[in-house]
């Protein structure tokens, strides 16, 4: 069991948790859920002793194992896929590494052979000798076959990598395992085999998501963050849900109720406290009134940001031009041949099931990829103006020294700080919490960021890849919302399907041999698709 004992944590004038007292046992999946920027992240971290709590304490028992997604993404890259997954569990992997020393040891004496017989037992006793099988068991499981065990970690993609690093957690069953939105980079259909895999995993899982459909899946429990509290409910998110929505129309009715009471004895005593048969019966009630109090309502965490794009100049008939163009990437091709016109009023639904040819396709288009890494040729009208939100934010971020207020000025041509402000509050980044460092961010704070520079550049073309990950459900609602009332044109790609849905008015579909062009919403598409290209 996880025992977590009044554990308190503020960053400067901001608490984050007070008090916090909780028990993680065997058995349970926990879902861990809030607002962007809620604490989280710092809760895991907290659990997993990366950070110290200011006050209180974590206890895990001495001989119990707790394995955490890797969020560094570099960290192995020298390593080949199969030792990164084994070295989730760290004295199984430090035996394999002593033992290989030992056997080509040119020297060996007795004292070696001691130990390597000790080493050996230990080896047996973790089920060493199925190490390699295991790994490879995970790994298909995630969709990475054969030929990925001996590759080195620097040549896979991010979306691989963080495959590699969740088997990495996964590996030798760990007793607790701490899982940060792992279904983040994941496809669908990895997505569906983790589903199952934490559906029948025996010990204890934590895991954090912002997707209902996933925590409805596999928690057991769910642990809400918010109002500086950390409460813990039994049963998946829609129990929560209900039980919390079902709270709060209490919460309301009963402040009703006393309000009207209120009311009643607030016209009481003005009408009668100048009588005098009757100013005793006013006395008493002003008294009444006096202690009556108004049931507590905390602020929530959750919160509804306000997102609009607007553009500095309507956009002319030429917007887009794609003649011939082919890329690769990894040694594979991810584009083939594809060309397009893109007009006046299109909203463009990028799909595939090749995540990584559409991130190359937007990116070649947002002109991040320098014209001699494709072929073919991609022409922007002169009347056009783009920003481009990108699936990977971390070089706008990383090592960054600039407060929110600053990162956010290198984008404006108003440098006033009061003008910057505005977009940062509209972002809910307001008083003390405009001056943070960028690089202490959340990760749908950073994306919140990533929208205001957006918002800030007044283009007449967007280009979002994924802009929904990162982001919780009330930042997502006003993201659909600020998209579907912009007036320029947009090309996107969205795990989102409400968001397709609601915004695209012509989906081109990336496949093997090209694209699939077609003028129509998302659901029509997939119904033409299933008419006309059964799989
Ligand atoms: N060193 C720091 N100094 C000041 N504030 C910090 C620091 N580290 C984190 N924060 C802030 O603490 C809050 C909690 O961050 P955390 O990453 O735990 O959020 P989260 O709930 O995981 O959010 P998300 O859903 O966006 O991932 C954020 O507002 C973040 O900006
Ligand atoms: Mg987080």
């Amino acid at each position: 069991m996880i025992d977590v004992s009044n554990v308190g944590l503020r960053f400067g004038a901001r608490k984050l948790f007070e008090g916090v007292n909780v028990q993680f046992n065997k058995g349970c999946c926990y879902g861990i859920i809030g607002a962007n920027g809620a604490g989280k992240s710092t809760f895991l971290k907290i659990i997993s002793g990366e950070i110290e709590p200011q006050k209180g304490f974590v206890n895990i028992p001495k001989n119990e194992r707790l394995a955490v997604l890797e969020q560094d993404h570099f960290k192995y890259d020298e390593f080949t896929v199969r030792q990164t997954v084994i070295m989730g569990h760290k004295r199984l992997y430090e035996i394999m590494k002593e033992k290989e020393r030992l056997y080509s040891k040119p020297d060996f004496n007795d004292e070696d052979g001691i130990l390597l017989g000790e080493l050996e037992g230990e080896f047996a006793e973790l089920d060493g000798w199925s190490a390699e099988s295991n790994a490879e068991i995970l790994l298909q499981g995630l969709g990475l076959g054969e030929d990925y065990y001996e590759r080195p970690m620097k040549d896979l993609t991010g979306g691989q990598k963080v495959k590699v690093l969740l088997a990495q957690a996964l590996f030798g069953e760990p007793d607790y395992l701490l899982l940060d939105e792992p279904t983040n980079h994941l496809d669908l259909n990895s997505c569906r085999w983790l589903e199952n895999y934490l559906m029948d995993y025996e010990n204890c899982v934590l895991v954090v998501s912002h997707d209902r459909h996933f925590l409805n899946k596999v928690c057991t429990h769910i642990v809400d963050i918010d109002f500086s509290k950390v409460t813990l409910f039994q049963g998946n998110y829609d129990f929560w849900y209900e039980y919390t929505q079902l709270s709060l129309r209490q919460l309301k009715d009963q402040t009703k109720k006393i309000e009207a009471r209120r009311k009643e004895l607030q016209e009481f005593i003005a009408r009668f406290s100048a009588n005098a048969s009757k100013s005793r019966q006013a006395t008493s009630r002003k008294k009444l009134l006096e202690n009556m109090e108004l049931p507590e309502v905390l602020a929530s965490s959750r919160r509804y940001p306000f997102i609009s794009f607007t553009q500095d100049r309507e956009i002319g008939n030429d917007v887009l031009f794609v003649k011939n163009l082919t890329a690769d990437k990894g040694n594979r091709q991810t584009l083939n041949d594809i060309s397009f016109t893109m007009e006046k009023g299109d909203r463009i639904g990028v799909v595939s099931k090749d995540e990584v040819a559409v991130t190359h396709l937007l990116d070649i288009l947002a002109g991040v990829v320098p014209e001699s890494d494709y072929e073919g040729e991609v022409k922007w009208g002169v009347t056009t103006t783009r920003s481009y939100l990108p699936k990977d934010n971390s070089e706008f971020f990383d090592n960054c020294d600039l407060s929110l207020v600053d990162w956010l000025r290198q984008y404006s041509k108003d440098q006033n700080e009061s003008y910057v402000r505005g977009f940062l509050g509209r972002m809910l980044f307001s008083g003390e919490e405009a001056l943070k460092k960028a690089s202490v961010l959340s990760g749908g704070e950073k994306v919140r960021c990533m929208l205001s520079r957006q918002m800030l550049v007044n283009a007449n073309v967007l280009i979002f890849d994924d802009p929904t990950n990162h982001l919780d459900l009330e930042s997502i609602t006003a993201l659909n919302e600020g998209i579907k009332k912009f007036p320029g044109s947009i090309v996107f790609y969205s795990h989102d399907r409400e968001l397709v849905n609601t915004v695209a008015n012509r989906i081109i579909e990336i496949v093997p041999g090209g694209i699939i062009d077609k003028r129509m919403e998302y659901d029509e598409y997939l119904e033409w698709k299933a008419e006309n290209m059964p799989e």
